[in-house]
């Protein structure tokens, strides 16, 4: 392990105090730890033990606010070594040539769930990657399941509100079975591919070990001519993708919260080394429109009929972290932490992302400087003319912290093939703006349908008795009929028995292209985009 730069980064950081004798945070040596200050051992304590009110400053302020959401999450670090030259493609310098190994720090998450709550929730599961590259950290911010619950960025607030426990009595804790979660779905129809494959077994993984991962948007690789083509990342465990039954994840959830985070240490502790490749389906730019969907859409996937995943690399977790809060909770993704040779493309989920993460990492992590934090570092230098800031621990040297100035030499470098400086992909972009979304992206039902007809009999009866489970947890009539009416789209083998095992009416037919008009869609479908 001794050529991963990120490991031996992270070795100046730490600190042992076995055998050592305790001192106060100023150095100096304390004589005594286990009584406060007193005027007479039974009198009060006085203002002036300044040792005792250090101590308990420190610990009244050790708590940081957990995720918004994934707040619940386990990780390790390890190595991705690249199977071939992915020039062709991209310029990424990780992906350049056979055998090139970089470091990787992975945390694994629940979605819904509070920092305390149970590991096997019907839950989607985070699968956030960091590659500490040459050329500065790269983020692969994806999740166990291909596609997602809405189609614009604006949404992510409604979606996750809905999700969380009930405002008013904080019910319940982890779980998708309520009425405001399937109250959304139905009155958001995007939802109902993904909402499916929270109810296929997919949402209750036997291991981390045993989790696809998916990057789910479309975003673009750049190769050095400036060519480039669309890309979706796939992981794809070594173990196969295995799952619980709801049966025995109720039974393991009451015994053992801890059952995922406890296989992936012990896994690790044990030598057992969890494996994962890397895939990538590459799309060229000619072909963008050559799909019945819109690649920009992350509720839809690229069939791997259509475009078959290649497999490009593969990636080890070999070492449990040493502090769970100094590398687990500490550490910040992003979907925009990119390195030349990966972009973005216009997905309005993808783009509201790129927002999002530092917005709340401000306050999760405490000020501008989160970056400085060992976990988050990136294994090259890194220089600019940020200075100042809570917690800030670089001591900048020098006169010259402005650009430009011929003072210091000290300027942006030219992008590839000259110097390495990232350029943004020089897409052409041209519309009016308008608050609406594209006709293409509104076919909400093909694909589950699809993913339906994919599972085997034992799978589709899984959903079924998950989708009667969670509907019976709804109080209002209304909702479950409406998520029953919405799934008719879907398929009615899935719709009709569930409405059955639940009580509600029992759909006869479902209505093709954008299905059931609630009210919210009916005005959003009404808005024709001008010549965009
Ligand atoms: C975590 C926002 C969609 C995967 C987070 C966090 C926020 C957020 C605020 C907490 C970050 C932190 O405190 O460090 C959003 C928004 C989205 C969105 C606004 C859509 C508009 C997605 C999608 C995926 C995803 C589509 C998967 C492809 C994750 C993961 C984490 C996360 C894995 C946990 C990272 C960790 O382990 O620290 N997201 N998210 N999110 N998000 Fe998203």
């Amino acid at each position: 392990m001794s050529n991963n730069k990120k490991n031996e980064q992270l070795e100046q950081f730490k600190t042992d105090d076995h055998g050592k004798k305790m001192t106060t945070n100023q150095g100096l040596k304390i004589s005594e730890d286990e009584f406060s200050l007193k005027a007479g051992t039974r009198g009060p304590t006085l203002m002036e033990d300044f040792h005792f009110r250090e101590k308990m400053t420190h610990f009244d302020h050790e708590r940081i606010p957990e995720r918004v959401v994934h707040a619940r999450g386990y990780a390790a670090h390890g190595e991705f070594e690249c199977y071939e030259s992915m020039k062709e493609y991209t310029k990424a310098d990780f992906l350049s040539e056979k055998g090139k190994k970089t470091p990787v720090f992975v945390r694994f998450s629940t979605v819904q769930g509070s920092k305390g709550s149970a590991e096997l929730a019907r839950d989607v599961r985070g699968f956030a990657t960091k590659f500490y590259t040459d050329e500065g950290n790269y983020d692969l911010v994806g999740n166990n399941m291909p596609v997602f619950f809405i189609q614009d960025a604006i949404k992510f607030p409604d979606v996750v509100h809905a999700v969380k426990p009930e405002p008013h009595n904080e019910i319940p804790q982890a779980a998708s079975a309520h009425d405001t979660f399937w109250d959304f779905v139905a009155n958001n129809q995007e939802s109902a591919h993904h909402a499916l494959w929270l109810l296929s077994d997919r949402a209750i993984p036997r291991s981390f070990r045993m989790m696809e991962g998916f990057g789910v948007h479309t975003f673009r690789f750049v190769n050095t001519e400036g060519k480039g083509s669309f890309v979706k990342f796939h992981w794809k465990p070594k173990l196969g993708v295995h799952s619980v039954v709801w049966d025995e994840a109720q039974k393991i959830n009451g015994k053992n919260p801890d059952f995922h985070r406890q296989d992936l240490y012990e896994a690790i502790d044990s030598g057992n080394y969890p494996e994962w490749e890397l895939g990538v389906q590459i799309v060229p730019e000619e072909d963008e429109f050559k799909f019945d969907f819109d690649l920009l859409d992350p509720t839809k996937l690229i069939p791997e009929e259509d475009v078959p995943v290649k497999i490009i690399g593969k990636m080890t977790l070999n070492r449990n972290v040493d502090n769970v809060f100094a590398e687990t909770e500490q550490v910040a993704f992003h979907p925009g932490h990119v390195v030349p040779g990966i972009d973005f493309t216009n997905d309005p989920l993808l783009q509201g992302r790129l927002f999002s993460y530092t917005d709340t990492q401000l306050i999760r992590l405490g000020g501008p400087n989160f970056h400085e934090l060992p976990i988050n570092r990136p294994v090259c230098p890194f220089f600019n003319n940020q200075r100042d800031g809570y917690g800030r621990q670089t001591i900048n040297v020098g006169q010259v912290n402005y650009h430009k100035n011929s003072l210091a030499n000290n300027t942006p470098e030219p992008a590839l093939p000259t110097e390495g400086g990232f350029e943004h992909y020089q897409e052409k972009v041209e519309g009016r703006k308008v608050r609406a979304r594209s006709d293409s992206f509104k076919d909400h039902f093909s694909q589950a349908t699809l993913f339906w007809r994919s599972l085997s009999d034992v799978e589709k009866q899984h959903a079924i008795e998950a989708l009667s489970f969670e509907l019976g947890m709804c109080k209002e009539k209304s909702v479950r009929q409406q998520v029953v009416d919405m799934y008719a789209n879907v398929h009615l083998d899935l719709a009709q028995p569930v409405a059955r095992n639940i009580g509600v009416d029992v759909p006869q037919e479902g209505v093709t292209g954008d299905g059931k008009q609630s009210p919210a869609l009916s005005q959003e479908n009404s808005s024709k985009l001008p010549d965009t």
